[in-house]
């Protein structure tokens, strides 16, 4: 089974960095779901998994460090989303490494999948609402 992400602009932040970088998450699960499903090398799965893993701290610390710039209320509560992610990702790993099965990856896929739309429809468009009025502020406050 291939997991695809159909990337719509329903999830554009407006926030031009932080929209590159779902781009690339998404466009980057679609490649590699359909990777696994074509290779049956074990290393070779593990590895395109070590690689989204990588590129969602990568893109995590990014955001949070826009959150920081901003001064962000929420950013600890933000935080905590992203850490639970990345421990149910190794947790889910683990699972994959343990039996190996098409199940567990095709699991997996579909958690990342559906944990990336939600939350970037969800608290990531809190955060860029939150950078909107800023901005509005400052602009009639001429700051
Ligand atoms: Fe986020």
């Amino acid at each position: 089974m291939s997991i695809h992400i159909n990337w719509d602009s329903k999830y554009l932040l407006g926030i031009e960095q932080i929209d590159d970088q779902h781009r690339y998450f998404a466009n980057l699960i679609n490649r590699l779901s359909d990777e696994m499903n074509q290779s049956d090398d074990e290393n070779y799965k593990v590895g395109l998994f070590a690689e989204l893993a990588a590129y969602a701290k990568f893109h995590f610390i990014s955001e949070e460090n826009f959150m920081l710039k901003a001064r962000y209320p929420e950013l600890q509560a933000h935080r905590r989303h992203h850490l639970q992610l990345i421990d149910a990702l190794s947790s889910k790993l683990g699972l994959v490494q343990v039996e190996g099965t098409q199940k567990r990856i095709d699991d997996m896929l579909s958690f990342l999948r559906d944990w990336f739309l939600t939350h970037t429809a969800g608290e990531d468009r809190r955060f860029a609402e939150y950078e909107d009025k800023v901005r509005h502020w400052q602009d009639v406050s001429g700051g």
